[in-house]
């Protein structure tokens, strides 16, 4: 077990090339089952919930080639392996895997997700999905089972705006019978990305990235090469970065429309944000960062996952800043690490309040989870003396070559080996 370490207050500058989006990665490699003949995905992030996928795939049969950032999947072989424990309980993203093997196989039998804690994460819609495609889906002793005899279009409403259950629904449907018409669907990017993916796989879908999707199942997919889009949360950290601690940061390989929620709070806030065709330039305005309130939404809203590191910054803005979160409301676990660092924020339900400016202290602190972790190493950056994150390998899930590329910007930062103590201290807390 590793922890990283970052030494505060180095101005970043410089550019920084973005990866391949995390949340489009982990629904692109299990899509792959649903082809007869070999997929490429370029453009891969170099991230455990890649490899974990990977690793999955070749559990069922599945001949995996992965290099540079490219990874070939010839789903012939595969079969319909039950993966009721092991690396599906590690990440969040292995419901895919029921919708894309239900497609492919009309059976499966996978284990309940893990993935961060972000209070309850209900798959319920997923499962109303399934069931309205005709199979039958019954949980056993923490797996899930589900089993059709045939698959056939329907008429599926969601409850509520979901993302995997839009692209799981959409994974089951493209090789059910007839028509699935997907309404309240949700509508960011990775549902446009997946979709691209398997129409380019011979799949017949419209209208995604609006709330109403409809699918005309086929018989069969084929192999096909695919480039993943950018991922705009890894994008959104480093122009939090480039707002504080930035000299003048330019983010390659980014789609800007993705980010227009975020750049209308950095330009509200008084930093200078220039948007190219797919960069991004950001740098600290002339004047100190105003406070301003956020509340997460659904696609095009603020996202959640630009919640914890956006609340990180707010304690560098003069005044009373508050952020809702309307989709995670108990995803505030980064809080009380930022008061340990002398943050003043208090949670009041669903709100942070961050009263601020305030300059951050070193400390020693842990990442709870994914986007914990980028709102503590944004502390880092901003922080007097030297700062100690562990709980790295929540980090390691989402951020390709973080060390690198915050290396390349300027950063003083590295990786050490936890200490034997260390690691039985944080067993016990
Ligand atoms: N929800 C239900 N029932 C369902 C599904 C979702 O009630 O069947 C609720 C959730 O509890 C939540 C809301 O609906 O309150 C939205 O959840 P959604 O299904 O959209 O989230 P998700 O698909 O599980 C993805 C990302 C998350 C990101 C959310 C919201 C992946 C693998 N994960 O999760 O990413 O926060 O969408 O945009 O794509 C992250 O990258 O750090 C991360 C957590």
């Amino acid at each position: 077990m590793e922890k990283l370490m970052i030494a505060g207050g180095d101005p970043l500058k410089g550019t920084v090339r973005i990866s391949g989006a995390k949340n489009s990665a982990v629904a692109l490699i299990p899509a792959t089952i649903l082809a007869d003949s070999p997929v490429t995905i370029e453009g891969l992030p170099d991230i455990s919930d890649v490899l974990l996928l990977k690793g999955l795939l070749e559990e069922i049969g599945g001949k995996v080639n992965f290099s540079d950032e490219e990874m070939t999947v010839d789903p012939s072989l595969m079969i319909s392996m039950p993966l009721p424990n092991g690396k599906v309980k590690k990440l969040r993203a292995s419901y895919y895997l029921m919708g894309a093997m239900l497609g492919r196989f009309k059976k499966a039998v996978i284990g309940l997700p893990g993935g961060c804690h972000l209070g309850p994460r209900p798959i319920d819609q997923h499962i109303k999905g399934f069931e309205a495609l005709g199979a039958n889906v019954t949980n056993e002793q923490g797996a899930i089972y589900l089993r059709a005899d045939e698959l056939h279009g329907a008429r599926i409403y969601l409850d509520v705006v979901s993302v995997g259950a839009t692209i799981n629904i959409m994974l089951a449907a493209v090789r059910a019978k007839g028509r699935t018409v997907i309404e309240n669907a949700a509508k960011e990017p990775e549902i446009i990305d997946v979709a691209t993916l398997l129409t380019n796989m011979g799949a017949k879908i419209k209208g995604a990235g609006t709330d109403v999707i409809r699918i005309d199942g086929v018989e069969s997919l084929h192999g096909c090469r695919h480039t993943i889009i950018p991922d705009r949360i890894e994008a959104g950290t480093f122009m939090i970065m480039g707002a504080t601690v930035g000299q003048g940061m330019l983010i390659d390989n980014v789609i800007p429309q993705h980010l227009e929620s975020l750049t209308a709070k950095l330009r509200e806030m008084g930093v200078n944000v220039e948007s190219g065709d797919d960069q991004i330039y950001v740098e600290p305005g002339p004047n100190p960062l105003k406070a301003v309130d956020i509340k997460t939404l659904v696609y095009p809203g603020f996202p959640t996952d630009l919640q914890q590191p956006f609340t990180t910054l707010l304690t560098k803005a003069a005044g009373s800043s508050m952020v809702t979160d309307t989709i995670y409301g108990a995803r505030f676990k980064h809080i009380d690490e930022l008061r340990r660092m002398n943050a003043n924020i208090k949670v009041e339900g669903r709100t942070a309040i961050i009263n601020g400016p305030i300059q951050l202290q070193g400390a020693k602190v842990k990442a709870s989870d994914l986007r914990a972790g980028a709102a503590l190493v944004i502390a880092e950056l901003l922080a007097d003396g030297v700062t100690e994150v562990t709980g790295l390998e929540h980090i390691d899930r989402g951020y390709s070559n973080l060390v690198e590329k915050l290396t390349g910007l300027g950063a003083t930062v590295w990786r050490e080996s936890l200490t034997k103590e260390e690691v039985e201290h944080l067993k016990n807390i």
